[in-house]
């Protein structure tokens, strides 16, 4: 390899050498950001950091604002409804009728700790309702915590790498998935996390109708609620709204949460909406876990209960001003967010001029959004190899091989954490290992 890096070479190989990692390509998320902290400090150099998904931009003031007013209120004394306080569930139904084109009732509408508990609590929930249906289906590529959420509880799991099913084809797959009776749910972020893509209305109709079909629960993780920035969702009550399989089933579950769309990660308070007919449907299943045998009942006094009683107090009343601030039209949350999909566009060019692909690339016959998060190759190099190289290039990113992708070679990148002032340092890093690295 050649050693004139724009990192210290030598710096690099010591502290490599000094965490005792035999590959840093086969290393976890938090080990490569534990080693890139340490090049860090030893070197002086900032990294482009792309590993992590965390939010890049202050939190919404109108959140925080509200928070301090309800702190200073009291009600950090009060134990909140486990179900979540009335005006946060009347705000989420308004928001899902006016972003969404979905009816649903106030009662279905529930805050939990993070959209990370939510879905927690759905697959455990969701599993229990039915002898034998026990199984959570992962449409992936996807979010690797999801299934450990699964692992910690027990409850199996099968998953499959969607995007040599786009389209029509997406029917027999997902059927072939379906058909044994098995699944009590499936689970996928739209857009997606790590892919970016973001499933057409073809395909979220086939979602919803085998769903349907085999009586399986959609769980719809809108982490990055309106971000396909392709079009505009920031008009409340306009289309066109976030696309959803709410208008192809009501089996559904969603998971819509507080950390990107308003940058409220810090506060973990995102929210559940349950479709109303699942939130009423009554099983004998439920009897042997649950004092109640409705869905809606056992989620709310069995699961959550069980789990935390219910989200802190005062992020509900940050997370109520956000909602009505941006359903009364006074806060357009899509125009602070929009500011993920430009620096993509501009750093998915940088990238391209240097020789690597974009791995995942379209949505069925329309190039993809730009984004929160994109996918990179270079061609000859597995992903592992990669992250190994770009550790010495001033770059991290994390393998889409721990994210269920079939597409190995590939790496997620996060625009996030990148400051639009070390686009310089990008450029000439990326520069540099086309040049290090000349294809054949
Ligand atoms: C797809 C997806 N789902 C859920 C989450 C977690 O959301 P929350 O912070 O609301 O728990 C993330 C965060 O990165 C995500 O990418």
């Amino acid at each position: 390899m050649r050693k004139d890096t724009p990192i210290n070479f030598a710096e690099v190989e010591k502290q490599i050498e000094l965490m005792n990692l035999d590959s840093v390509g086969k290393s976890s998320i938090r080990l490569v950001k534990r080693l890139v902290d340490n090049i860090e400090e030893a070197t002086g150099e900032r990294y482009v950091r792309m590993e992590m998904g965390i939010p890049g931009l202050p939190p919404s003031k109108i959140g925080v604002e509200a928070e301090i007013e309800a702190l200073q209120k009291g009600v950090a004394a009060i134990y909140p409804d486990i179900d979540g306080i009335k005006p946060l569930k009347n705000e989420i139904a308004r928001f899902v009728k006016l972003f969404m084109n979905t009816t649903v009732s106030p009662k279905s509408c529930i805050p939990t700790v993070g959209s990370m508990q939510g879905s927690f609590a759905a697959f455990a929930t969701l599993t229990r309702m039915y002898p034998g249906k026990d199984t959570i289906l992962f449409l992936d590529p996807g979010f690797p915590v999801h299934k450990q959420q699964c692992r910690v509880q027990g409850i199996p799991f099968d998953a499959f790498d969607v995007y040599n099913y786009r389209g029509e084809k997406l029917r027999e797959k997902l059927e072939s998935h379906l058909a044994s009776g098995k699944v009590a749910g499936m689970l996928y972020s739209n857009p997606n996390n790590p892919s970016w893509i973001c499933f057409t209305e073809t395909e979220l109709k086939i979602i919803g109708e085998l769903a349907t079909k085999y009586n399986v629960v959609v769980m719809e993780d809108l982490a990055y609620f309106g971000m396909d920035f392709r079009k505009d969702f920031s008009k409340p009550g306009e289309p066109p709204f976030q696309p959803s399989v709410t208008q192809y089933t009501d089996n559904y579950i969603l998971f819509i949460s507080s950390s990107k769309l308003f940058s409220y990660a810090g506060q973990r308070i995102g929210m559940m909406v349950i479709s109303d007919k699942l939130f009423e449907t009554r099983t004998e299943g439920f009897c042997r876990y649950y004092n109640s045998d409705m869905f809606g009942r056992a989620m709310v006094f069995g699961t959550i209960y069980a789990l935390s009683s219910g989200t802190s107090h005062s992020a509900q009343y940050a997370l109520t001003a956000m909602l009505k601030a941006a359903n009364d039209g006074s806060f357009n949350f899509w125009e602070v967010v929009k500011e993920y999909g430009e620096k993509a566009k501009i750093m998915k060019k940088m990238f391209a001029g240097n020789g690597f692909k974009i791995v995942y690339d379209m949505d069925e016959d329309q190039p993809l959004a730009d984004g929160f998060f994109f996918t990179i190759s270079y061609p000859g190099m597995s992903g592992e190899d990669l992250i190994e190289k770009f550790v010495y290039y001033g770059i991290s990113a994390i393998s889409l091989a721990i994210t269920g992708s079939e597409r190995t070679e590939g790496l997620r990148a996060c625009v996030s954490l990148v400051s639009r002032d070390q686009f310089p340092d990008l450029e000439y890093r990326l520069k540099k290992f086309h040049e290090h690295h000349p294809m054949g």
